[in-house]
């Protein structure tokens, strides 16, 4: 969910204007002894000296350093985390190249030095820049290793991990028209977080989520050696392709999959109001656009705000066939041409974004973030109808009490990736899955302290009225709207994160994969190296067969 502006976004103040809507929308306990790898055998001095051994000093900023704090803050989105009482890294690699990242490895684990890997760092709870526990740790900053290779007419992209969403979208929209990526709305998010952990965006329903669309993989492991798709396997490439940032090793480029996409795309907002029967509009949205025989080519999420619904539409071709089909099977919402924007996918992507026609394409590849708003977001899913009295009662007992709540629905229309439910990666809220809500409360000012207590108490409310609407045992979650809300691992006393530990917060985002994620981890990463407080957690050997 996204800091906007400095300024409150709201629904109601862009009556005449629902594109600057459509960019607030856009814009969207440690057992201390057991930790036997790191308080009795971390040595950050000789992590120190292994790193100026083994790499050009002017990647590694240490604290001391004067650009360590502009570093840090670089690619931060929620200044929630700046504050003197977040645990900051001992230093960041500013890895440019592989052998950098093998080399930051290596000194970790000699040193017993554990690294937080950061690629867009738009993590929900900071946990790519910053530790819960007390804890030594250095941050490995990618976004200097972010190229992009094209090949006109193929059907496939190398996106090195540091890359962004909008960077991708950029070098595709270039270079290769006529292909897209199916990734997500924010162009700042890391293509390496979007796909780590599942990735859901507006062309999902047709190509299924970021995971889907993965051929192959470089990833540096536990050993600090580099391993491609054929190398490292297929339990851990699929792991790592939905299975959650961090915890298998660093992934340092990706090869995805690109689909074919018309030279012309028509996308369109329809802001309506409690007022124009919103309830209505969005009972009729749940069961009939949602609908896995509607053309997969056509996606309608809705943000809610206040006393407002935003439709936001994306049509994979031309603004007649749209308002044919809308027509057909949603008469109600009243879409006409006078709402179409036809445009290049790549605009279409920028539209989407900025909110606007005039920012240019190359607006997607600013990589500078905005620091002004605190937000918290939480997620859920929903695989039965809401129902009119259902949709009201949101709007006149949450929503409109209180302008800074966002909810934004995404349609996975019964069955994510079309008719494809046999996907090969870890994300599990397919079928039946009618649309995945975020939730995000936003405020100003300070980190903690009142306005702070007052939006998440507001958030915290808003949950728990959703819980009567949201799938249950599981309640389904998640994982790139990470909520530390839902539990952290426990660190046994053999120094290991603990499987039990981890089941409460990652049944709910892998559901039945959360056992096959850690029998990888098992694999891969015994020692549990690669941790932080949401991370996959080894198979202990008893459960093993
Ligand atoms: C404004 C905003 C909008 C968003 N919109 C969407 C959306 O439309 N769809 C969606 O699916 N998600 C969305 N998200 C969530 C986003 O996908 C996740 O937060 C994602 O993890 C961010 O990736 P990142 O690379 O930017 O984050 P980072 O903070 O860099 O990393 C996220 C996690 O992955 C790990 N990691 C990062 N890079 C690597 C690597 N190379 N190898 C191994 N582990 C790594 C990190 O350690 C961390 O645990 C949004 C988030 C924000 C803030
Ligand atoms: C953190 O900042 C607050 C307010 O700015 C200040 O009162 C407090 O002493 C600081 N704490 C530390 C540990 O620096
Ligand atoms: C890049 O984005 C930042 C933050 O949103 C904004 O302040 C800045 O003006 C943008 N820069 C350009 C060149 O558009
Ligand atoms: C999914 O896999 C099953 C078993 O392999 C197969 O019978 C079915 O046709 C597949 N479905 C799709 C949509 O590929
Ligand atoms: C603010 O956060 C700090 C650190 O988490 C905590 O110690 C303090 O109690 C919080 N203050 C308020 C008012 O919540």
């Amino acid at each position: 969910m996204q800091p906007i502006a400095a300024s409150k976004p709201k629904l109601a103040q862009m009556a005449d204007s629902s594109e600057t809507m459509a960019l607030a929308v856009a814009i969207l306990c440690c057992f201390l002894c057991g930790n036997a790898f790191l308080t009795s055998s971390a040595s950050p001095d000789s992590f120190l000296q292994c790193l100026s051994a083994m790499l050009p000093s002017e990647l590694v900023y240490q604290q001391s350093s004067s650009g360590f704090t502009s570093v840090l803050e670089s690619s931060v989105q929620n200044p929630k985390f700046l504050t003197n009482t977040t645990v900051r890294p001992l230093c960041i690699v500013t890895a440019s190249s592989v052998p950098h990242v093998q080399a930051a490895v290596r000194c970790g684990r000699w040193h017993g030095v554990r690294l937080r890997v950061r690629s867009g760092g738009h993590d929900y709870e900071g946990l790519s820049y910053r530790s819960v526990r007390p804890e030594v740790f250095a941050v490995l900053d990618l976004a200097r290793l972010r190229g992009v290779r094209v090949v006109p007419g193929e059907a496939s992209a190398w996106a090195d991990a540091g890359a962004t969403l909008g960077e991708l979208y950029y070098a595709v929209g270039t270079a290769n028209p006529g292909f897209l990526f199916p990734g997500g709305v924010c162009a700042t998010v890391g293509v390496s977080g979007f796909v780590s952990g599942g990735g859901i965006g507006l062309t999902m329903r047709k190509y299924g989520v970021g995971g889907d669309n993965v051929l192959d993989a470089r990833i540096v492991n536990a050993d600090g050696d580099v391993l491609d798709r054929a190398a490292m396997g297929e339990d851990l490439f699929w792991a790592i392709r939905g299975g959650g940032g961090e915890s298998f090793g660093v992934v340092v480029a990706w090869r995805l999959k690109l689909s074919r996409v018309p030279p012309t795309v028509t996308v369109a907002n329809n802001l309506r109001t409690m007022e124009q029967g919103v309830a209505d509009l969005l009972a009729k949205w749940e069961t009939t656009i949602l609908a896995p025989s509607l053309p997969a080519d056509l996606t309608i999420r809705v943000a809610l705000q206040e006393r407002h619904a935003l439709f936001q539409t994306l049509y994979l071709g031309r603004c007649s066939d749209l308002i044919r089909t809308v027509g057909g099977v949603f008469p109600e919402l009243g879409m006409t041409a006078a709402d179409c924007n036809e445009m290049s996918w790549l605009r279409a992507m920028a539209f989407i974004y900025f909110g606007n026609t005039g920012t240019p394409a190359e607006g997607l590849l600013n990589r500078t973030n905005s620091l002004g708003t605190y937000f918290k977001s939480k997620s859920d899913y929903v695989r039965r109808a809401v129902g009119r009295a259902g949709w009201e009662s949101l709007f006149q007992q949450q929503l409109s009490r209180n302008g800074n709540m966002l909810m934004i629905l995404e349609p996975h229309g019964g069955a994510v990736g079309g008719g494809n439910t046999n996907a090969t990666s870890p994300y599990p809220h397919r079928r039946g899955v009618l649309f995945n809500i975020q939730y995000g409360s936003m405020w100003w000012g300070e980190a903690n302290g009142t306005a702070a207590a007052a939006a998440l108490g507001w958030l915290d409310g808003l949950y728990a009225f959703m819980g009567q609407y949201a799938t249950s045992n599981p309640r389904e979650a998640f994982a790139n709207y990470r909520d530390l809300d839902l539990g952290q691992n426990v660190v046994g006393r053999d120094g290991v994160s603990s499987y039990s530990s981890g089941r409460v917060w990652a049944e709910r985002y892998f559901m039945g994969n959360y056992r096959r994620l850690a029998a990888v981890k098992a694999m891969v990463d015994p020692s549990d190296y690669f941790r932080n407080e949401q991370s996959i957690p080894p198979l202990p050997k008893t459960l093993r067969h």
